[in-house]
């Protein structure tokens, strides 16, 4: 399969394909074997080895050893790697044209390209071997040597899951991270250069510090957060993007409410860099490994099960009855076999956790017939951006072999903007899609909300139901699930499976024998740490589970001595507190924290860090700050004033106030014990502990 904007390969550009590709097959080989295998005499190799090497593609060195007849070593360059792939494009675009004038001669039907609309009727396409930016296994012993001389990048962890898919073909044609040309024309309509449809861009931020120290032409090693180098990638292009514009675009609203446009800005480098990957290892995953499958590999089961039709259903999400019903439907409409395909990279903050969604699937995939439909997990990043998200699920998803793919109410949604609204309408991830869908070679099959009809005992698009007015309609949100398994409420067997909402229910206790964080935030002196107090011994009184108390002095003696109080610093602090304060939430204890924490940005990312495991309560002590000056119970406020101490906060550095706090205590008037047994009472109300 050609990417879509590839043109023809030259005559000229023939022979140095043909060198890369035997190089990269068999970098051990010896002259003779090389120029027999491309059908060159010793002398012309010689001269395209020496060009090739002068163009940075490959090296050239002694062999050590006896066999004098060996004397040279020839190994393909990460860049020689990145111009065989495009070079393979252009071959494959060749063949393609090739293919398509035969066919015409033979069968006097159509001559000439085909164009992409209508590319759906080569479905066969999507049963054959997919490319992919891994150089041989012999060129990646070799490569990853040379490339532990390299300047590395330490990707993250959404950065790993973008490498795993360019790499094995999930995120084909692309080559690499995006440059700049690729990435404005993705933003602004969703099109590479070359004209192919893309809409996300995939893009690796770096630190600017980072960024200043690479120069254009330069190849990196990207690592994993071990160490392990997973690729080398040729610089391009570095530029610094503009934010908003991409958030406005892509997302819909520059408003951080959007977990992707809170990443954005808040968690991505603020450099791009640019450039074609090549791969020389996966990531490595230790969980779940025999449901996991490259596209090739998917590829290559449904070749050998002769399943010419696939429908793919995309979820982040358990699958309870209703999703069950849906898949079940769309298998039978587009006739097809179906793919449970659910994402295990990165989904949105809050979300179940993949090790307790897997379980959940394997507990329901013997409820479909075994020969009909499989399982494979996803490694995919999702953004949550709606209809572009859609479409590039569809892209993806192609890439994995499949013809049909499920878009549903709110694909891929993120939820309410910070108005309360939601980012988009609930169908026009469908609509996007359909446009788009001949070109894109996949067809989407379009599903509406399904509902639980009580008379029929069965599942039923809402909107095809016509007695509406004389049975009884049944449903339950998704935030109503949370709040019966947080709360430990009876789920209906016509919601989900027994296997399913056990499995739920373990990792998922009632709140009120889950852990917690309450994190206090407010000027120094405002009352933070005094109210802490008194609230740990109230917890400690009522007793049930450990309470730890993270305060501002506590922290910055034993975790943060060396930090002072500059943004960077303070930012330091806190994420240090949220990280101890998520494991003591995880292994179901309370973790009380005191700090002033003025930035909110860093409050949110600590409050995602620990809603994976248990509630977060956020409560602002709002004394004032004229209020904290007058009691300056440290004498800190006088000498921050006479400038004799610099940075503080409410005098010379800034504290955003939290929007929308748990709770806000005024301690003006009102004493600490008062204020202590609200937030015992907001706890109360959470259900995070027994009411009395
Ligand atoms: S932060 O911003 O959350 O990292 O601050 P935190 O760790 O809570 O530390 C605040 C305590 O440090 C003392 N102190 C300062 N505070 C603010 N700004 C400056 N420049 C500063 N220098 C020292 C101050 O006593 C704070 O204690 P609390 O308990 O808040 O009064």
């Amino acid at each position: 399969m050609p990417a879509p904007g590839a043109k023809p390969i030259t005559d000229e550009e023939g022979p140095l394909f043909h060198l890369l590709r035997q190089l990269d097959l068999a970098p051990e080989a010896s002259q003779r074997e090389i120029s027999s295998a491309i059908g060159v005499s010793l002398g012309r190799l010689n001269a395209q080895l020496r060009s090739a090497a002068e163009a940075g593609f490959i090296t050239i060195s002694e062999r050590s050893g006896p066999d004098r007849r060996q004397r040279f070593a020839y190994t393909l360059t990460s860049r020689g790697a990145a111009e065989k792939a495009r070079l393979t494009d252009r071959f494959l675009a060749r063949k393609f044209l090739e293919y398509q004038a035969l066919h015409a001669e033979l069968t006097g039907t159509a001559s000439g390209y085909v164009p992409n609309s209508n590319r759906t009727r080569f479905m066969q396409n999507n049963l054959a071997p997919i490319p992919e930016l891994y150089v041989s296994y012999d060129s990646a012993q070799k490569l990853k040597v040379d490339a532990g001389e390299l300047v590395s990048h330490d990707l993250t962890p959404r950065q790993i899951c973008d490498l795993e898919l360019l790499m094995n073909g999930g995120f084909y044609p692309l080559k690499g991270f995006l440059g700049q040309e690729d990435y404005d024309g993705v933003v602004e309509n969703m099109r590479l250069a070359d004209g192919s449809l893309w809409p996300m861009p995939i893009t690796l931020d770096v630190k600017q510090a980072y960024a200043d120290t690479i120069e254009i032409g330069q190849d990196i090693a990207l690592r994993d957060q071990e160490g392990v180098i997973l690729a080398t990638m040729t610089v391009t292009d570095k530029w610094v993007p503009n934010k908003s514009r991409e958030a406005e675009k892509v997302f819909g609203a520059d408003d951080s409410a959007h977990p992707a446009v809170n990443y954005l800005h808040n968690t991505a480098g603020d450099v791009y860099l640019g450039g074609p990957v090549t791969g020389i290892q996966q990531p490595v995953h230790y969980d779940f490994r025999a449901r996991r499958d490259t596209p090739n590999e998917l590829r290559a089961y449904f070749r050998k099960l002769g399943w010419r039709k696939v429908v793919a259903f995309q979820t982040r999400n358990p699958l309870h009855r209703a999703h069950q019903e849906l898949t079940f439907r769309a298998a039978k409409e587009s006739q097809a076999n179906l793919l449970i395909h659910p994402v295990v990279g990165m989904t949105k903050p809050g979300d179940v956790d993949h090790f307790t969604r897997v379980r959940c699937y394997e507990a329901v995939i013997d409820k479909y017939p075994g020969s009909t439909t499989t399982m494979s997990l996803l490694p995919l990043a999702m953004r949550m951006a709606g209809p572009r998200e859609a479409v590039w699920h569809g892209l993806i998803r192609k890439n994995f072999g499949v013809t049909h793919f499920i878009v549903g109410r709110d694909h891929a949604g993120p939820g309410k903007n910070s108005a309360g609204d939601d980012f988009y309408g609930p169908y026009d991830a469908q609509e996007l899609f359909k446009e788009h869908e001949d070109e894109m070679g996949i067809e989407m099959v379009p599903f509406k909300h399904m509902v639980y009809v009580e008379e029929r005992a069965q599942y039923e698009p809402n909107d095809e139901i016509e007695d509406k007015d004389d049975v009884t309609i049944l449903n339950i949100s998704g935030t109503e699930l949370r709040r019966r398994l947080q709360e430990g409420l009876e789920i209906p067997d016509w919601f989900s499976f027994p296997e399913v909402v056990q499995e739920l229910r373990k990792t998922k206790p009632p709140r009120s024998k889950q852990g917690f964080t309450v994190f206090f935030t407010g000027f120094s002196g405002s009352g933070k740490s005094t109210i802490a107090n008194a609230l740990m011994t109230k917890l400690m009184e009522m007793g049930g589970r450990p309470v730890t108390l993270l305060d501002g002095d506590i922290v910055r003696k034993n975790l943060s001595s060396e930090l002072g109080f500059s943004k960077e610093h303070r930012d330091l602090n806190i994420r240090r507190i949220g990280f101890v304060a998520s494991e003591i939430t995880k292994n179901g204890g309370i973790a009380i924290c005191a700090p002033i924490a003025p930035y909110a940005a860093t409050r949110r990312a600590v409050r995602e860090d620990i809603e994976q495991y248990g509630a977060f309560v956020e409560v602002h002590v709002a004394t004032s700050l004229e209020e904290c000056e007058r009691r300056d119970r440290k004498g800190l406020y006088k000498l921050a004033r006479e400038g004799k101490i610099k940075e503080f906060t409410g005098i010379s550095d800034p504290y955003d106030v939290p929007q929308n706090p748990e709770l806000a205590v005024e301690t003006e008037n009102v004493d600490v014990d008062n204020c202590a047994h609200q937030v015992i009472l907001k706890l109360e109300s959470m259900g995070l502990i027994a009411g009395h």
